[in-house]
This record gives structure tokens, sequence and C-alpha cells, in this order.
């Protein structure tokens, strides 16, 4: 036996693992898109028969044995075989222990309960937030709650709990690293909101006005035609929230909302879910099936829809570029002049809704549940009190308070899929996607032209030289400083507001 054959058994589990994961993410796509609605039942049953093979792959003896052939599983050093691996093999080994220790961690019962509640609870959600309902979710959500404080004392944390289930999103983070950055997020942004407030408002009617659906989808694939997106290996659907979902590096797929009044959010989606697919898109075929062909963290992930969506999306050279396209699309567009379109399209103000905030209050919405759920898991908020917490938090950050549950406290889904942890790597993402703006503009002084005259590929290149291709090499913190040559921060992206808006 030598490190080769111990290796090769690795692969050859793990891409079998990864082609399960594929099947299943058909299979959410599919239940998100074009699934009848009845079908929910038997698409349960076979969601939960995957994941139950993938979690019998990943805790096999026969993963654990050949693992333990290459690397110390206590202390993650490399055996005397283990150091005879090739570079990118020794970051697989290492990030596959990682992934056998969390998952031979949590008891497969503990897995099951959690699942079969979630999954119960996220129905129970849609309804909650339909009716306005909180105290129907309340239940469940205490559930969760207890269940999640308990998966953090089994996963193990130093300070807070909120650190073990932060670890499952952003490996880099803690909750006092986030609590740092957020506050100073806040003291930024804070005065910002409030001196563009003073300003004069535009009229922005122009951006309200109905647009029919084919239209809207016509808009969509237009601007999908636009970006550097291969077209045989990604598409273009319609579900009731958008989300990108990629099942293989050849085989990505990305949705889109249409809002009647609203055709501008169509646009900020498919940028956004563009940026997420690039990513999935660019990683190392030659790798598929081991962590060289994953993203580092979802960090990351998002730092990348937020590059397309906001730091080129609403940058003035892609209108420049753009807005002659949509203006033929939508008549009364030219009538509006570009600069005044460009405006329109900044416009700050606060409201209740995270998805459709604009990118100056954006971070706050992700402040003000990071600040919340902390306290859930700890246990010093509870379930009952959360309502009044939340408008408190609200008022306190934007002056103003949710008419009710559903635009409160009820509005986003990730609580009843048990997500905690999950909302601050919203708000690291842009930080990151500031830092790497700022990388790419140094590295290309022609960026604006080349973007006004319609050149996006450059970009794609060049993160994917960058960023993609390189998956888990490097974890979130080295691949931030190798990109852009300085470590996480938030100073970028307070900059980048502040010039943009004052
Ligand atoms: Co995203």
């Amino acid at each position: 036996m030598d490190q080769k054959s111990a290796i090769n058994e690795l692969k050859a589990l793990s891409t079998q693992i990864h082609t399960y994961q594929s099947i299943q993410t058909l299979l959410h796509w599919d239940a998100e898109t074009y699934m009848p609605e009845g079908g929910i039942s038997p698409r349960s049953e076979q969601l939960a028969t995957l994941a139950s093979l993938i979690h019998e792959l990943k805790t096999s003896k026969k993963f654990e044995q050949n693992l333990k052939k290459l690397i110390h599983l206590n202390t993650g050093k490399p055996t005397a075989l283990g150091k005879k691996l090739s570079s990118p093999e020794k970051v697989m080994v290492r990030e596959w222990r990682k992934e056998f220790l969390k998952v031979t961690k949590l008891p497969g019962d503990f897995v099951k309960t959690f699942s079969h509640l979630t999954s119960e609870a996220s129905q129970v959600w849609r309804l909650a937030k339909k009716e306005d309902n909180f105290q129907s979710f309340a239940p469940y959500l205490e559930k969760i709650i207890h269940l999640s404080r308990k998966k953090a004392e089994i996963l193990g944390f130093k300070n807070h709990p909120y650190d073990a289930l932060l670890e499952g999103y952003e490996p880099c983070m803690t909750e006092a690293k986030v609590a740092v950055f957020f506050s100073k997020l806040k003291k930024a942004i804070l005065p910002l909101v409030k001196e563009i407030q003073k300003k004069k408002t535009i009229d922005d009617t122009f951006l309200q006005k109905t647009i029919d659906h084919d239209t809207q989808m016509e808009i969509g694939h237009l601007l999908f035609s636009k970006l550097p997106l291969d077209p045989k290996h990604s598409r273009l659907d319609l579900s009731s929230h958008p989300f990108s979902l990629a099942l293989h590096p050849l085989d990505s797929r990305i949705t889109t909302r249409l809002i009647p009044n609203a055709f501008i959010s169509n646009i900020f989606s498919i940028l956004h879910e563009a940026g997420h697919s690039l990513y999935e898109t660019g990683l190392p075929l030659e790798y598929f099936g081991t962590p060289l062909c994953e993203a580092v963290s979802l960090t990351i992930h998002e730092s990348q829809s937020r590059f397309w969506e906001t730091f080129i999306g609403r940058s003035k050279s892609f209108w420049k570029y753009f807005y002659p396209l949509l203006q033929k699309k939508i008549p009364h567009l030219t009538k509006v002049p570009l600069n005044h379109f460009y405006q329109a399209i900044h416009r700050v103000t606060p409201s209740f809704i995270r998805v459709e905030a604009d990118e100056v209050t954006y971070c706050l919405h992700v402040i003000l549940r990071f600040e919340i759920e902390r306290e859930l898991i700890a246990g010093t908020l509870s379930v009952n009190n959360l309502p009044d917490a939340w408008n408190d938090k609200m008022k306190e950050l934007f002056g103003i308070t949710p008419p009710n549950h559903s635009m409160g406290c009820l509005q986003d889904i990730h609580w009843s899929l048990g997500d905690f942890g999950y909302f601050p790597t919203y708000a690291l993402g842009n930080m990151a996607a500031a830092q790497i703006f700022q990388a790419m503009k140094k590295q290309f002084k022609d960026w604006e032209d080349r973007i006004s005259s319609g050149d996006l590929a450059f970009l794609r290149t060049w993160l994917k030289e960058n960023i993609h291709s390189l998956g888990k090499t490097y974890s979130t913190e080295n691949l931030i400083k190798r990109v852009t040559g300085s470590v996480l921060s938030e100073k970028a992206y307070v900059d980048y507001l502040k010039e943009k808006y004052k």
C-alpha cells in the first residue's frame, strides 16, 4: 500500500459523494422551478434517501481508513505517506479531514431530527408569513434554537456558541470578530444614511411603471446573453425567489423573479445570481469530485455575486453600455436621460425588507439579524420577545417600525431552515467584494472604457485566474490577502459607499 492507492480510493469516494450531491442539487432546482406542487412529498423522500447515502459515504470506514493513512486525524499533521503527496493532494486531504471530523461529530439521529424539524418548520413559516401569524411559527423556532444550541455544543466552541454555527458558513470567523467589523460598519453607515436623506429626492416613478411578463423575460435573457456566462453550460429560469445552483462546473442554473412594477429588481437579481454562477463554472473541472473543485466559503461566494450585482452592475460604465439596450425594450425610458436613471437606481431609503434594500442600508439589515441571532443562540433573548426586539432594532437602525411581522422578523426563510450563522456572510461578502473591486481597478486602468463598450469577459478571466480556479486551496482570509494585498476589512466598502454617495 502506498500513498497513491489511498489517495485514489479517497478521490473515488469523494467523486461519488459529489455526484450524489449534484443529483440532490438538480432535484432542488427542479422543486423550485418546474415541479408540480403536489410533487413535494415524493421529492422529500428522494432528497432524504440521497442525504443518507451521502452521509453513509462521508462517514464510512473505508473513507476513514484511507484518510488515516495520509493524515493524523487528531493533529492534522501528515503521516509519512501523506508527506509524499503532491501539493494539490495535500489540500484535498486537509479539507477531507475537516469535513470528516465535522460530519462524524454530529450523531445520525441528531441530523435526522434536525432535518425533519426544519423541513416541517419551513412549511409552517411560509404560512405564518403569509398570514402574519408569528405565534404559529414561534414553537418551531424555539425548537430549532434549542437544537442549534445543542449542535453548537456538539461541534464545540471556545467563547460563544454562535462561533460553532458561524464556522459552518465561514470558517475564518467568530462572533467576536464579526462584532468588531459590524460595529465599524454601523459607525460609518448610520451617519451616511442621515446625510443622504437630507438631500433632495429624485423622481424615480419611471422605475415603478408596470412592465409585462414577456418583456421582462426578454430583458432577462438579453442581459444573460451579454454576461460572460457560457450558454452551453448555464441557463436562466423563473422562481419565486432568485437563486443560483450549480450541479457541476459544466452545468449551472440561475433563476430570477419578475415583479411587474419593479423591473430593475429582475436585472439586479440576474447580475447577482450570475456572479454565483460564474464562480461555480470557473472552478477547475479537472478536480471535480474533490475540494479543489469547491467554493472556499459563503463569504467568497457572496463576494462574487455582489461584485457583479453592485460593483459592476451599479457602475456608470455598465449602464453606459446596457441602458441603450434597455431603452429599446422599455420605450418610456427613452425620455429619461442616463444620468437621471443612474441616480434613480441609487436612491437610498430605509426599508423593511433586506432583499429589496439599497446598497447603503443593506448591511444594516444584516447587522440587525446578527445582533438578534447571537442573543437567541446564547439564550439572552427568548422567542417570545423576538418581535419586540426586532422592532426596537429596526427603530434604532432605520428609524422605522414594520407594520406587521411578515415584514419584520418573519421576512426571511433562513431561521426556519435552521441556518443560524449564515447572515453575517452577506455583509462579509460585500466587504470582500469591495476589496476585490479595488484590486481589479488597480490591475485594469481602462476598466471603465472596456465595460462601457460591453467587454465583460476580461473580468471573468481575471476572477477565474485569481479566485475561481483555486477552489479550496486557500482559506477565505488568505485568498483575500492574495488577491487584494490586504486582510479582510470593512475599509474598502466604507470608502466605496462614501465616495459614491457623498
Ligand atoms: Co447570494
